[in-house]
């Protein structure tokens, strides 16, 4: 068994391993879509993307993102999945509808940390180049 906290609806489940989220989040009445993803949702196909929640505690303990999930939350931090798309195999703490506005905040500013440590790799491996002696052609 795997414990899930939904952390604004101050509810924890326990579903078994392997579990999908969205079906566990349904199925013990924790809303996961907002007005318009009721209308719109594909009922659990990765057609959508309407059922996005934020992995605050375990993001480890889940299947790895799909590549549904890739192309669908290009503008969400790597904590947010598609609950649908989503298999749990440890304890987590969810956030359900997540504010776009944070999401894409967080975002960017994970995309600029992943640039500025990029940019120092480069620096330093140009820097160790830079270092090593010359090599001496043999007389
Ligand atoms: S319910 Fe449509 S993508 Fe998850």
């Amino acid at each position: 068994m795997v414990n899930i906290k939904f952390v604004k609806e101050n509810k924890e489940i326990d579903a078994a391993y392997g579990a999908n989220l969205r079906f566990k989040a349904q199925e013990n009445n924790i809303d996961i879509y907002t007005f318009m993803g009721k209308l719109t949702q594909c009922g659990g196909y990765g057609q959508c993307g309407t059922c996005v929640v934020d992995i605050v505690e375990g993001a480890s303990n889940l299947s790895p993102r799909t590549a549904v999930e890739d192309r669908m939350l290009k503008k969400r931090p790597s904590s947010c999945r598609l609950a649908c798309q989503t298999i749990v195999n440890g304890p987590i703490s969810v956030v359900t509808k997540p504010d776009k506005k944070e999401s894409l905040k967080k975002a960017k500013a994970e995309a600029a940390a992943k640039q500025a440590a990029e940019a120092a790799a480069t620096q330093a491996k140009s820097e160790q180049a830079s270092e090593e002696p010359a090599s001496t052609v043999a007389e």
